[in-house]
């Protein structure tokens, strides 16, 4: 793979920084372009720098665009690992097809992070609770402003040192249920992972914000009756030692982390159902004391514990507020695995070579 060197290199955030999400970026990139009638091409690193481009690009206007979330580890021997890599590259061609987007070649796309991942070795944090954060996406880039697929794109990775996605870590979060604003609608494109959907949240993300709560959980946009997903993370709940979570209906995103606790809590004796909960059989648990735990899922937000739901200015204080044995046990395992410090039964390492 071709890759184009910078002259000077930038400066590295120091060990003990408190590093955030998403603000420190390495010096590299992964691109590769689409052209229709070519196909992709031109897969290379080169330097994270600032791209120009024509305000009439189509993805400025159109949003048509999707991206991933993974994270690179530094192994105890010192190798670098990415989680299950390969679901992701999966669940981006899902996204790719709903939003008219060519499928991209997943080998291609693996060596670029590879290659790439090796060349930022040093720009993987050590400090406990951070990785190096890989956000792959896709942009349309021709310019044109009809409402039409694009016939261009450019598939880009960066990489980006980061902390814990709450400010706050892993104390519990907030949450305050939506019963006005819809995230997703069934034949939407809830299930992708397109820029929009973000976009659409945050009118609700920042009335939460002010009132002093972390996220938003979402409910189903037809009856505003079930629970959906918070956004950033997929949703469980441990009611009277049933571990639930709302099925993947069509308007919610398939997670890898879900997914992966879903694995865990069957193979070590849980029962797991995954099916529609209202958000009245959630608080009507709370309430009989029988809510045992509740939890979010993710790449950025790992497994974090949800410490209170308010719905309908009522507050529901859940397990007093603290992480429940459930979410412990969850928190301890995935990280485990992917820090190298637990044995990988499941092969969910990836040992970038
Ligand atoms: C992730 O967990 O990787 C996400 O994409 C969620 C959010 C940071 C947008």
């Amino acid at each position: 793979m071709q890759i184009i060197k910078r002259s000077q290199c930038k400066q590295k955030p120091v060990k003990g920084t408190a590093l955030g999400f998403g603000h420190y970026f390495t010096d590299y990139m992964f691109t590769m372009k689409y052209t229709a009638g070519q196909g992709w091409h031109d897969a290379k690193i080169e330097p994270n720098e600032p791209k120009p481009f024509d305000l009439a690009t189509s993805i400025f206007h159109y949003a048509q665009g999707i991206f991933e979330g993974m994270k690179a580890f530094l192994q105890p021997d010192g190798s670098i690992a990415v989680f299950r890599p390969g679901e992701n590259w999966a669940r981006m061609n899902r996204s790719a097809t709903r939003m008219c987007i060519p499928n991209f070649p997943e080998d291609v796309a693996e060596e670029g992070l590879e290659t790439l991942l090796k060349l930022e070795k040093d720009w993987i944090p050590t400090d406990p609770g951070t990785a190096l954060y890989i956000r792959p996406t896709i942009v349309a880039t021709r310019v044109m402003l009809g409402v039409h697929a694009s016939t261009e794109y450019l598939f880009f990775i960066i990489l980006s040192p980061v902390g814990s996605y709450y400010a706050h870590g892993l104390e519990p979060t907030k949450l305050i249920v939506e019963d006005h604003y819809t995230r997703a609608t069934l034949g939407g494109t809830g299930e992708a992972k397109c820029l929009g959907n973000y976009a659409a949240s945050m009118k609700a993300g920042e009335e939460a914000e002010e009132k002093g709560f972390d996220q938003v959980l979402w409910l189903d946009a037809n009856e505003k009756k079930y629970v959906e997903e918070v956004g950033s993370m997929n949703m469980f709940f441990v009611i009277d030692g049933e571990v639930v979570t709302p099925a993947l209906v069509g308007s919610i995103l398939p997670g890898i982390t879900r997914k992966s606790c879903i694995q865990l809590l069957k193979n070590h004796g849980y029962t797991v159902s995954e099916r529609r909960i209202s958000i009245d059989e959630v608080l009507a648990a709370q309430k009989a004391g029988t809510l045992n735990e509740a939890f979010g899922t993710g790449t950025a937000a790992v497994i974090s514990p949800v410490g209170l739901i308010r719905y309908r200015d009522v507050d529901y204080t859940i397990n007093g507020g603290k992480m429940g044995p459930v979410t412990k046990f969850l928190y301890d395992t995935i990280t485990g695995i992917q820090y190298g410090t637990l044995p990988d039964p499941y092969g969910w390492r990836k040992v970038v070579k």
